[in-house]
């Protein structure tokens, strides 16, 4: 996914979120491309399968230095404690690229506007996301000092951001506002890092993945996750601000996004039946 311009094209990548949907989408193809990825998710058994299923069906192809492409990386994102040494536990000595795509999703069902749900989402897919940056940057740093000499590319930080942060969409109070705050947080991010990364916030619309196959409201412009994680991957490598798909929904709510406040919230509550966007 890097470009040309580095020096060496195997790059070391850590995916969260690898165990299932988007994550290990990226996850698999990036190492089918020759990366060392780094895949997390919580429970080490499901990663050491992944990794185990890789090998099998990929065989040689799937190798580096006799090992896999793949390295579980087992971690819980919300436990900030074990967070901020998982990466050097594991001997990663510098990261090229990190991908967060760690996330969950729960609906608020009124009048139960429940406070440990919401605080459960944001934890995932808010702090999950300032955990994993707070345990990467000092080893995307390294990078950075090397890509100053041309003699590395630029780190790459990679969030995997949600179209419902645009607007206020029914039942996504807890939704919503992760990923809204998770936007927020890496693009204040990129400020602050100047030239010496890049950071990408993805917003995907609907993508068939565990996440979605529980939701029970029509879903526009469904994404096959396998096509999901080639356009992240293919868009990735021009390192733009943001990766929108699919262009029609993305339109569509952005369109929305300029209409007058008092317009969008009679759309809104027609919408409100039908549930609201991951
Ligand atoms: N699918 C969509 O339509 C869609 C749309 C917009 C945005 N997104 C975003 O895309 C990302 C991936 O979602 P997905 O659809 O691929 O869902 P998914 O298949 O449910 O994958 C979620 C991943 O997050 C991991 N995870 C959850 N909680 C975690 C925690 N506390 N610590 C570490 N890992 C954790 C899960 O691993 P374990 O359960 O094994 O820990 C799993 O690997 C999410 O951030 C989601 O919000 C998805």
């Amino acid at each position: 996914m890097q470009q040309s311009t580095s020096t060496s094209k195997t790059k070391t990548i850590w995916v969260t979120g690898a165990s299932s949907g988007i994550g290990r989408a990226l996850a698999e193809k990036l190492a089918l491309q020759g990366h060392r990825v780094y895949i997390s998710g919580r429970t080490s058994q499901t990663l050491d399968d992944i990794v185990q299923q890789f090998d099998s069906t990929y065989g040689s192809k799937a190798t580096i230095n006799s090992g896999s492409q793949l390295i579980a990386l087992p971690c819980d994102v919300t436990d900030d404690a074990a967070m901020v040494n998982v990466l050097q536990q594991a001997g990663v000595q510098d990261l090229d690229t990190i991908i967060l795509s760690a996330g969950t999703c729960e609906y608020i069902d009124l009048p139960n506007l429940d406070i440990n749900m919401i605080r459960r989402v944001n934890e995932t897919n808010y702090f999950g996301v300032v955990n994993a940056c707070i345990a990467a940057l000092p080893m995307l740093e390294i990078t950075a000092v090397a890509a100053k000499n041309a003699s590395r590319e630029r780190p790459h930080i990679i969030g995997i951001g949600s179209m419902s942060s645009y607007l206020g969409f029914p039942r996504a109070e807890a939704y919503g506002s992760s990923k809204a705050a998770m936007s927020y947080f890496l693009e204040s991010l990129r400020s602050d890092l100047g030239d010496r990364m890049d950071v990408t916030v993805v917003y995907p619309g609907f993508v068939k993945t565990p996440m979605t196959d529980r939701n029970d409201f029509p879903m526009p412009f469904l994404v096959e996750v396998d096509d999901a994680a080639d356009i992240i991957l293919r868009k990735a490598v021009r390192r733009p601000l943001t990766i929108a798909f699919p262009a029609r929904l993305n339109l569509l709510l952005k369109s929305m996004t300029l209409l007058p406040r008092l317009w969008y919230s009679g759309i809104s509550k027609r919408l409100r039946r039908s549930g609201a966007g991951s």
